[in-house]
Formats: structure tokens, C-alpha cells, sequence
């Protein structure tokens, strides 16, 4: 197949990118490179079936053009990170509203299927875990940028099933916690690489709040798996998925093995949310999916234990540590 991924720059894009090329099909990323690196896509150059457009995902005649050359669409191009978000709010709704508005017309006038890429954030802060897909969704008020990414992502699925009413190939996943190499060392978006860094460089590692918060961290393997089914399945058409592990961790857990693994003497400290997000912030506590209706129409079953994804990644971590302090450094 012809596969566009947007985003395919990114962290979860070039995992992506790497599985559809190591099946045999052919790949057109679209990036604009805000938080993707041209370096995870780098091995790839060469390659008769993978080609990279540097352009904006909100570029609708570009997107259009794009589509029209590939089966499938794969859109994970967004404003990802609380860090991000809350740093901008209106890029983050402009981006993740705007481009998929963008890639679901193109989509929807030259009938390819699209998989899109939501958030385990949808959920907000429901207290009722695990999370099914069909459950009410609690978020806070808007006042408050944290809930930014997660509205914008909902809408994105509402504009999905609204096209899919229409008669459009779509399907859509709900990530939670996804962590593996490539992510961006300088933690914007995830805890895990946070902590990596932290631990290998010494410093302290911070835990944001008292560290009772839960998450559940899903290997990148799995992610991608999940995200292919999800992509090619007929069962899957107008349909949500939680893609994810389901085993729940304390971020404050967390911590302890990242620096058991890492072999770190690093402290852990607890640095309280207003110091980093300001004083409007709100946390999720508890975030564990039900994955029982990706088992049942997918198949989809976690594979990497949270202990081997992270040797992993540190792994990876150890070998760019250098790249990645001096990225931090330039901010
Ligand atoms: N990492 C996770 O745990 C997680 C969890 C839930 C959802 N997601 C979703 O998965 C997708 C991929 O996220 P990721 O973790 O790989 O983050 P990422 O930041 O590495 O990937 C996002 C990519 O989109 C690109 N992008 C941003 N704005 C763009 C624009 N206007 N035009 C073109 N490209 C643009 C970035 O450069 C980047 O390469 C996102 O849609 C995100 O919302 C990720």
C-alpha cells in the first residue's frame, strides 16, 4: 500500500514510519518538524518507498495533493505534551483541529481510510477505571490549558464519526502513556523520558505532585502494533480503540525502577504542579484503559513488560545522551 503518515517525523511517527517500510509498503511522511526530528527518519533516505514532505499538516491543498497519492492515511501530526500545551494553548487547538479537519476532507473527497490518533486524555479526569471507550468523559473547566489537547482531540473524533456517518474509512485509537527511543529527552510530553535523563545525567529525578498519580506505560512496539491493526481491520471501521498496557504504576514507582535500571544515585524529589505548570493546573490521578474491545476486534495484546521496554529505552537514552543534553541546552 501507499501510506501517508503525518507527524511521521515524530516520536510514535518514525516507529511507525519503520514498521509500514519493514512490511513492504511504501511511506510518504508529512512533518513540519516543530517537535519532530529529521534525524528519526534519516535511515530512510534512499529508500525508492519512502519519500518526507517538510510542510504544515493545516495545509490544506498540500494535505489534499498528499492524500490523493496514498491508500491510507495515517495522522498522528499534533501539538503533543502537557508541557507543550500549556506553554500554547492556541497552537495546540489551531494544529490538532485545523489538521485533521484538513486531512479527514482530503480523505473524505478521494475515499481513502484515515487511522487517527487520539489520547488516552480524552478521559479527563473520570475517577471510573478502567477507562472504556464508550464511558462519560470529565474535564475540567476552560479556563485551564491542560484540557486544551484533550478537547481538541475530542473533537477530532467527533469530526471522525461525523464523517464516517458520511460514509468515510475511519478509525481511531486512544495512546496511553506510550514510551520508548526517540522521545524527546527534554520530557515535554513524557515522565519516562523525564527520568531517563534525569537519571543519567545525575541530576534529580522530579516527581510532579506526591507521585501517587498513576499511568499505565505502553512500549512502542505496541503502540505501532496496535495503530496497524487498528489501521487495516475491517472490524475497526468508525470505531475507538484504547491502545495501551494495562498494568497501572505510581509515577512515583516509576521513578524508583527508572533509577534502579539506570544504576543512578539521583534523588527523587517531589517538585509541586503550580512550580511547573502554574497555578491552573489540573492532574489526571488514575489512568488505566479497559483494552478488552482491542483484544476482542483486534487482537491486540500488549507484548513488552514495563521492566524490558525500559532497558530499552534506556539503552537508546545512553547512546544519544550527548545529542540530547545539547538539544536541551538550546532549549
Ligand atoms: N506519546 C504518547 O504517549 C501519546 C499519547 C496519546 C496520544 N498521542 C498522539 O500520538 C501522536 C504522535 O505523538 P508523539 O508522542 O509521537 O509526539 P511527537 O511530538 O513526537 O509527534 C508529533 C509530530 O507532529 C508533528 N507536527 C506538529 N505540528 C505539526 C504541523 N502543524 N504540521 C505537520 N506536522 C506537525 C511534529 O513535528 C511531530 O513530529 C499525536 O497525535 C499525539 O497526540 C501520543
Amino acid at each position: 500500500m501507499d501510506i501517508l503518515i503525518t507527524g511521521g517525523a515524530g516520536y510514535i511517527g518514525s516507529h511507525l514510519a519503520d514498521r509500514l517500510l519493514a512490511d513492504g509498503h511504501s511511506v510518504v511522511v508529512l512533518d513540519d518538524l516543530s517537535t519532530g526530528r529529521f534525524e528519526n527518519i534519516a535511515h530512510h533516505q534512499g529508500n525508492p518507498r519512502f519519500a518526507w514532505v517538510q510542510g504544515d499538516v493545516r495545509d490544506a491543498p498540500l494535505v489534499a495533493r498528499l492524500v490523493e497519492r496514498c491508500d491510507v492515511v495515517f495522522h498522528l501530526a499534533a501539538v503533543v505534551g502537557v508541557g507543550h500545551v500549556v506553554r500554547d494553548p492556541l497552537r495546540c487547538v489551531q494544529v490538532n483541529v485545523g489538521g485533521t479537519e484538513a486531512v479527514l476532507a482530503a480523505a473524505f473527497a478521494h475515499r481513502r481510510r484515515v487511522l487517527f490518533a487520539s489520547s488516552s486524555e480524552v478521559y479527563g479526569k473520570s475517577d471510573r477505571v478502567p477507562f472504556r471507550e464508550e464511558d462519560d468523559r470529565i474535564l475540567g473547566a476552560t479556563r485551564i490549558p491542560r484540557w486544551a489537547y484533550a478537547v481538541s482531540k475530542a473533537l477530532d473524533e467527533h469530526l471522525c464519526f461525523a464523517y464516517a456517518d458520511r460514509g468515510l474509512e475511519v478509525s481511531v485509537v486512544r495512546y496511553f502513556n506510550s514510551y520508548g527511543p526517540r522521545m524527546d529527552g527534554r520530557g515535554y510530553g513524557s515522565v519516562v523520558a523525564r527520568f531517563i535523563s534525569q537519571a543519567l545525567k545525575g541530576e534529580p529525578l522530579t516527581v510532579y505532585g506526591d507521585g501517587q498519580q498513576t499511568r499505565c506505560f505502553t512500549y512502542v512496539s505496541d503502540t505501532v502494533e496496535g495503530t496497524v491493526r487498528a489501521a487495516t481491520r475491517t472490524e475497526a471501521l468508525g470505531q475507538a480503540f484504547n491502545i495501551g498496557s494495562d498494568r497501572e504504576v505510581a509515577v512515583r514507582d516509576l521513578a524508583e525502577m527508572i533509577r534502579t535500571l539506570t544504576g543512578s544515585s539521583s534523588p527523587i524529589v517531589q517538585v509541586p504542579y503550580e512550580e511547573v505548570f502554574g497555578r491552573q493546573f489540573e492532574e489526571a490521578v488514575r489512568r488505566r484503559p479497559s483494552i478488552d474491545k482491542a483484544r476482542r476486534l483486534l487482537g491486540f495484546e500488549p507484548a513488552v513488560p514495563l521492566e524490558e521496554g525500559l532497558k530499552h529505552t534506556i539503552r537508546w537514552f545512553e547512546r544519544n545522551l550527548t545529542a540530547e543534553t545539547q538539544r536541551a541546552q538550546k532549549g
